[in-house]
């Protein structure tokens, strides 16, 4: 990082926004020499490949929070001996900004994220970060950094808060130092065309007692050589299943599952292995309030299969920040593949726009999720 281009320390003072009472946090910002926003094509943004012009950083040292500054985007000098090269302390969020036409800026339940990385912390033995720092950082980040917030339909700046271990030693226990970062990209649709998913019966990305529920880069390193076993195969994704008798459907990729069997719409209730997602959250509130005969249990992989073969399965459909709403449409399993038919006025599309345009602010927000910035 280049932290020539110091400024003064300047005071943010956010005081009462919606529910949320952020505390006087002082913030050094060192703004970009050179934006790079002209060289970027809006029309056709990719997901999470372009990064915006500053990032949020500050690092847990000798027990606190130190130095919460805004920089530009750039690299992050380690010591090799970093604990996070060795022992995978590394945990991140995913969360979403979107503009409406008016150009007001919106986040969508950001203290979930903010509770849910604790969450993580916790499990892997790194200092949780306090809610009014999360907060503050990510606010002071989307002001400076606001013309970067997408506007064209079905796009939005894509933000990945992150913490890992940077401090050093080769021995096998808790890093001494940690880094927060929260950096943030422009950017459209996460899946291109139809998705079609595989349903895992011999690895797994989880196990009881383990850290499924958590949001651990290691998590996801674990899935990566199923999925490609997947892909080969012809498909997107990997719905993972119990790892202890693979009989019954959990999540797939980054997305939550949900499986429509008739008019009834069914997910798996979260465990240790299974994370509890925002988006699934709030679509089986949305559901039940919408009068969507709702079920919270286990899904086993026999039903869904039966279903298939006797037409009762409607439509199975991953949910997730960045994929929003995902419609599945085949799957495999074991030798045989499925293809869903297409019904009228799928429970996916109708859920996607309620979602879409309350986080949009298009529609009215009964439940409080839409937070200013
Ligand atoms: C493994 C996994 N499951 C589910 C989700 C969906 O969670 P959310 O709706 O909070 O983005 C994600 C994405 O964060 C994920 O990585």
């Amino acid at each position: 990082m280049n932290l020539t281009n110091r400024k003064p320390n300047k005071l943010f003072n956010f005081v009462a926004s919606n529910n949320f009472q952020f505390m006087t946090t002082t913030l050094r910002i060192e703004r970009t020499q050179e934006s790079k926003i002209s060289s970027v094509d809006f029309s056709n943004l990719p997901f999470g490949s372009v990064y915006s012009d500053h990032m949020f950083i500050t690092e847990f040292v000798d027990g606190e929070w130190r130095d919460p500054r805004i920089v530009p985007f750039g690299p992050i000098s380690l010591d090799p001996s970093a604990k996070i090269f060795h022992y995978g302390q590394s945990i991140f969020e995913g969360m979403k900004a979107y503009k409406d036409e008016a150009g007001d800026k919106f986040l969508f339940r950001p203290l979930e994220n903010a509770r849910r990385l604790n969450t993580s912390a916790v499990r892997l033995m790194m200092p949780e970060v306090p809610e009014e720092l999360f907060m503050s950082g990510l606010k002071t980040l989307l002001e400076i950094d606001s013309d970067w917030i997408p506007t064209s339909d079905g796009s939005s700046l894509y933000i990945r808060p992150f913490m890992f271990a940077s401090g050093n030693g080769f021995h096998a226990s808790p890093a001494d130092a940690y880094t927060f970062v929260i950096a943030t990209a422009p950017s459209g649709p996460y899946f291109g065309g139809e998705v079609r998913v595989l349903i895992e019966e011999k690895y797994a990305r989880a196990a009881n007692g383990g850290v499924g529920y958590a949001k651990a880069g290691g998590n996801y390193a674990a899935q990566f050589y199923p999925t490609q076993l997947a892909s080969e195969r012809g498909f997107n994704q990997v719905i993972w299943t119990d790892d202890n008798t693979h009989e019954y459907i959990e999540e797939a990729g980054a997305m939550n599952v949900f499986v429509r069997i008739n008019d009834t719409l069914l997910t798996s209730p979260t465990s240790d292995r299974i994370l509890d997602g925002v988006t699934r959250k709030s679509i089986i509130q949305l559901a039940t309030d919408l009068g969507i005969p709702t079920e919270v249990r286990k899904i086993t992989v026999k039903e869904v299969v039966a279903a298939a073969k006797d037409g009762s399965l409607k439509e199975i459909f991953g949910a997730g920040t960045a994929a929003v709403i995902s419609p599945i449409s085949g799957f495999g399993y074991k030798d045989e593949t499925f293809t869903l038919s297409e019904v009228d006025q799928p429970y996916a599309a109708f859920l996607k726009k309620k979602i879409t345009d309350i986080q949009t602010n298009k529609a009215e927000d009964p439940y409080g999720w839409r937070v200013s910035v």
